[in-house]
């Protein structure tokens, strides 16, 4: 499945329920493709990514993080890790990583997948705990972990927009042209 870029934007929803459907290897590498094509300061491309597959892994994961539940149901998840050797601009690396994974939630929503982002960083627990678990480098930082499978609910997607949020030319009150 492939749908206008938009309707893609506009239509993702956080999905915590799967199907027992695999991932095939070949969407698993395009949702990578796509990660990897995120914008990054000075093109950095300052991630490393960890690919979960094993259940008793993933299970563990979702033992050490409070909101992680889903990942016992999810076909895989995906580690989005910051490596900070790569970096230009010291500090950009949670920005970049960020991108990244906006990128996988969107290409899981494209090819009919569901995906929800897992925050990890900043919360320095969370990051020493999937660090340990996953035998992660000291120097790499875990951000985000995107629990992925195909979808057993359908949310609808949300109208956030908020004209008293946008501000035209310079700061107002009103927020109105
Ligand atoms: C930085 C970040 C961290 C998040 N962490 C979690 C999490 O740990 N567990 C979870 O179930 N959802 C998490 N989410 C998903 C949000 O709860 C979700 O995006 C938000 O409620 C809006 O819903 P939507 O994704 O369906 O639009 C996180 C989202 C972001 C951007």
């Amino acid at each position: 499945m492939c749908m206008d870029t938009i309707e893609c934007i506009l239509t993702r929803r956080s999905i915590r329920k799967y199907t027992d459907r695999p991932v095939a290897a070949d969407v698993v590498k395009q949702l990578l493709q796509a990660a990897m094509a995120a914008p990054s300061s000075a093109n950095e491309q300052p991630w490393q990514f960890v690919v979960i597959k094993d259940r008793t892994i993933l299970s563990r994961v979702s033992k050490i993080h409070t909101f992680s539940y889903m990942l016992d149901q999810a076909a895989l998840a995906i580690l989005v890790c910051e490596d900070p050797t790569f970096e230009v601009n010291a500090g950009r690396g949670p920005l970049d990583c960020a991108a990244a994974t906006m990128n996988i939630l969107l290409a899981a929503h494209a090819l009919g997948l569901g995906a929800v982002w897992v925050g990890i960083f900043p919360v320095q627990e969370r990051i020493e705990k999937t660090r340990k678990l996953l035998d992660i480098p000291e120097h790499v930082i875990p951000i985000a972990l995107v629990s992925l499978g195909y979808a057993d609910e359908k949310p609808h997607g949300e109208d956030r927009f908020r004209e008293e949020r946008v501000h035209y030319d310079r700061w107002t009150d009103a927020a109105l042209p």
